[in-house]
Formats: structure tokens, C-alpha cells, sequence
């Protein structure tokens, strides 16, 4: 159910949970401040309550106050807002938030409609706006196709269309969590070194999320044919998760996908391309 700017503000902050646009996806939000809220979410998704959600702040004042903040994410607050989350050693943070780590995911969403509502509510938990294993939502219809009693605050279609870029900022090694809206090689130019993958297990990494219910076959970027017009990976990061789940709307069986170009955010694109075709 589409809800207003002002209205999806009153529904938060009374303890409810309304999705949001952002940049990269839509997100399921609830008050960082609210137990009750934020376990609301976990309900609505049917995700297992050990999986962390995403702390979103207004910026990165805020962001300090819920972190043991690192030099090196000075290196990269530039990117804020934007499709970055860092993850960091917690403080004041619900622990039904962090799923009972120690350690917190921050971000600071680059959408005008989700920063209004940060300013005025205070920092949100928030997941992508899908069942849990599913493809992300990159548009309000797509939240209310798959969850019709939720409010939604339609921000229009996602810039990015994929998740953020999650960096861990712990004890050795920058460690790049999940690809994402912000590339290797950005961050790399900033912080030198950064390991790919990492200890920590989180749920993004689970081989088959972001599935569709068709199946899907991947051939190499490049290959599709003469007839189908070659994007930049940017194109295809937006158009992605629609794609998926307008072919699964249809019915389509079998969904077959060009794998992008693998710089830059095209990296994450065949990174969420793979996990959908596993099963
Ligand atoms: O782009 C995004 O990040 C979107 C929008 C709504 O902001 N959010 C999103 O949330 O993708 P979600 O819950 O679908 O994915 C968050 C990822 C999960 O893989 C989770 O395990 C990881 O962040 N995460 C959260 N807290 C973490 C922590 N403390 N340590 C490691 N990973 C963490
Ligand atoms: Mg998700």
C-alpha cells in the first residue's frame, strides 16, 4: 500500500515498519530505537533472527556515535551518501539488530526521499524489502506485489539497483563483504589492499540468494547476440532485479541472462547473476 513521505515518518516513528526507497534497493524499515519494530521486520521477511540488519544513518556524525569508528573509514566517508556499508565494532546498537555480533553495518543512503526520512525519524534498521533468498525490489510495485499489506513510500525506481558494497573495517585486512554500487577498485584506490570475501558469514553470501523462482542460465558477457544491446554495466545493474521479477511475473520457466562486462559494478551484477542461476 503506497503511503506518503509524511506519513511513512508516523508510521515509524509510532514503532511500525513501512519500506523506503534507496539508492541501490528498497529497504524494510523500522526505528533502530524500537526492539519490538525492528523484530517486526524479521517476522514480515521471515528471515532467522541471527542475520544482522543494516544500521542507516542520516551521516556520519551519526554514524560514529553507533560504532568504534576506524581511521580508515575515514578514507572512505567521501562516498557517503552511497552505496557503501562499513561494517565496524558496535556501540548502543540493539543487538537484535546485529544479530547478536559484536559488530555493526552502517550506511548512509545516497536518495533524497530516504534521507527526509532519516533526518526526521533518527537512524532505521533495514533489509532489502523481499522475502528472505529472494530478488531485492528496486521499485515501490514490486514491494507491494510481494508484500500488498505493507506501506511503502514510492521513491520512484533505484538508481543503482543492486545492494550496497559491504567492507569490513575489523581487526587485520580491509575485507570487501559483498560487492556492490561501490567497486574493488574504488576502494582500493583508497585503501590499499583489500581481501575479497571473509571469515564473517553473513546471508548475502549464501550461495543461492537473490533467486528467482525461474531457473536461470547465465552465458558470457558478450555472447547474447547482435540483436540484444550491449549496456554499460551501470544499465545492467538497474535494470537487473526488475528484469527478474517481471520474467517471474510472466510465468518464464527458464530466464537467460548475459553476464556484464566484470569492472566496476558489473563485478556485483555477476555476482548476484551467479547466486540466482545456483541451485
Ligand atoms: O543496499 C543495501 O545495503 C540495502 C539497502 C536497503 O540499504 N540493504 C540490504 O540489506 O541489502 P540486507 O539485509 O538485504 O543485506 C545486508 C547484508 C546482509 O548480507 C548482512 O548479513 C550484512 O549486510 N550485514 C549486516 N550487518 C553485518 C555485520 N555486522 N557484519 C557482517 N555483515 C553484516
Ligand atoms: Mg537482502
Amino acid at each position: 500500500m503506497l503511503v506518503t513521505v509524511h506519513r511513512g515518518v508516523q508510521i515509524l516513528s509510532e514503532g511500525g515498519i513501512c519500506a523506503i526507497p534507496t539508492e541501490t534497493v528498497y529497504g524494510l524499515a523500522a526505528s533502530a530505537r524500537s526492539e519490538a519494530a525492528v523484530r517486526a521486520i524479521f517476522a514480515a521477511k521471515r528471515r532467522p533472527a541471527d542475520h544482522p540488519l543494516i544500521l542507516h544513518v542520516a551521516d556520519v556524525a551519526t554514524a560514529r556515535e553507533y560504532s568504534v569508528w576506524d581511521a580508515r573509514a575515514d578514507a572512505l566517508v567521501d562516498l557517503w551518501p552511497g552505496p557503501l556499508a562499513l561494517v565496524l565494532p558496535a556501540r548502543n546498537v540493539l543487538g537484535v539488530i546485529t544479530g547478536g555480533h559484536p559488530t555493526v553495518a552502517l550506511r548512509v543512503p545516497a536518495h533524497p526521499v530516504a534521507l527526509e526520512i532519516l533526518a526526521a525519524v533518527g537512524p532505521l534498521a533495514a533489509p532489502s524489502a523481499n522475502g528472505f533468498g529472494r530478488v531485492s525490489p528496486t521499485r515501490a510495485e514490486h514491494v507491494e506485489a510481494e508484500f500488498p499489506d505493507l506501506p511503502v513510500v514510492d521513491g520512484g525506481p533505484c538508481s543503482v539497483g543492486v545492494e550496497s558494497t559491504i567492507v569490513a573495517l575489523l581487526n587485520g585486512p580491509p575485507q570487501l563483504l559483498r560487492p556492490g554500487g561501490i567497486s574493488l577498485e574504488t576502494l582500493m584506490e583508497r585503501l590499499g589492499p583489500v581481501q575479497v570475501g571473509g571469515a564473517i558469514a553473513v546471508p548475502g553470501t549464501l550461495p543461492s540468494h537473490y533467486a528467482p523462482r525461474a531457473k536461470v542460465e547465465l552465458v558470457p558477457y558478450g555472447t547474447a547476440g547482435a540483436d540484444i544491446p550491449a549496456g554499460s554495466p551501470e544499465d545492467h545493474a538497474r535494470a537487473l532485479y526488475d528484469a527478474l521479477r517481471s520474467l517471474d511475473a510472466r510465468g518464464a520457466t527458464t530466464i537467460v541472462c548475459e553476464m556484464a562486462d566484470s569492472v566496476g559494478i558489473g563485478v556485483a551484477v555477476n555476482d548476484r547473476l551467479r547466486r540466482a542461476a545456483h541451485r
